[in-house]
């Protein structure tokens, strides 16, 4: 979907009240005291307020997002209830607009998968992660690829699986990007929508922490 789309699309579910996730990266995240995080696609901001609650007046957290009206939504949130340790980036994910070496944590719901170049968005997880750090990523991939006739089906986008790849490529992309070990968190059985067959899942990986020699790195 292109950036414009998506901007047009969310803006307009930005005061809605609709659910937006697929899956509970948040909860199995557990940012800590004095942690720098980061949430892609962060909508409203909800998961980023939490965060910023859990990191403490040492920590901070930036959730990145396209939508002006989730962008605006979210800030208004957090200034509703004073949160000051957050701030809301104007970003694609494929070309996040944070330093190198920012973040201990990334999380992300229901977002990459909007992703065109999602190599890309994996590649920019892996740079703004500091060495061990780590991600949370709750998803949709397809157990299949995704007929053609899908990626710019109306129903299909908004349900959020017209953009999903394959559990394999998903893996590959990962890894390619850098992340050698990959735990699955929490999965869905497969289910059909129409001709597709799609399935959620929670991911989470680490940034090594060096390269494993005596060098320091
Ligand atoms: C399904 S919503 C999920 C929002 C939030 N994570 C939640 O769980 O409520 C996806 C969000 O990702 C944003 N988004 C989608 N594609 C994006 C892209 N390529 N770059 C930046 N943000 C994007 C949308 O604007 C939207 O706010």
């Amino acid at each position: 979907m292109e950036i414009k789309e998506i901007n047009n699309r969310y803006s307009e579910l930005a005061e809605s009240e609709c659910c937006l996730s697929c899956g509970g990266a948040i909860n199995y995240a557990e940012p800590q005291k004095g942690e720098v995080c980061v949430d892609l696609g962060s909508g409203r901001g909800t998961d980023v307020l939490r965060m910023a609650e859990s990191v403490g007046e040492t920590g901070f957290v930036y959730g990145i997002d396209i939508s002006d009206g989730m962008l605006e939504k979210a800030r208004k949130n957090a200034e509703k209830f004073n949160i000051r340790n957050v701030r809301f980036v104007k970003s694609e994910l494929e070309k996040l607009e944070l330093p190198d070496k920012t973040a201990d944590l990334v999380i992300s719901n229901c977002t990459l998968n909007h992703a065109e170049d999602k190599q890309a968005v994996w590649d920019e997880i892996y740079r703004i992660l500091k060495k061990g750090g780590r991600f949370v990523v709750s998803d949709i991939y397809a157990t299949i690829p995704i007929a053609e006739e899908y990626r710019t089906d109306p129903v299909a986008i908004a349900e959020c699986w017209a953009g999903a790849v394959t559990r394999n490529e998903y893996m590959q992309q990962l890894e390619k990007a850098g992340f050698a070990s990959v735990e699955i968190i929490e999965e869905s059985k497969p289910y059909s929508k129409g001709k597709a067959e799609v399935a959620s899942f929670t991911i989470a990986g680490k940034k090594a922490s060096g390269c494993g020699c005596s060098c320091g790195c």
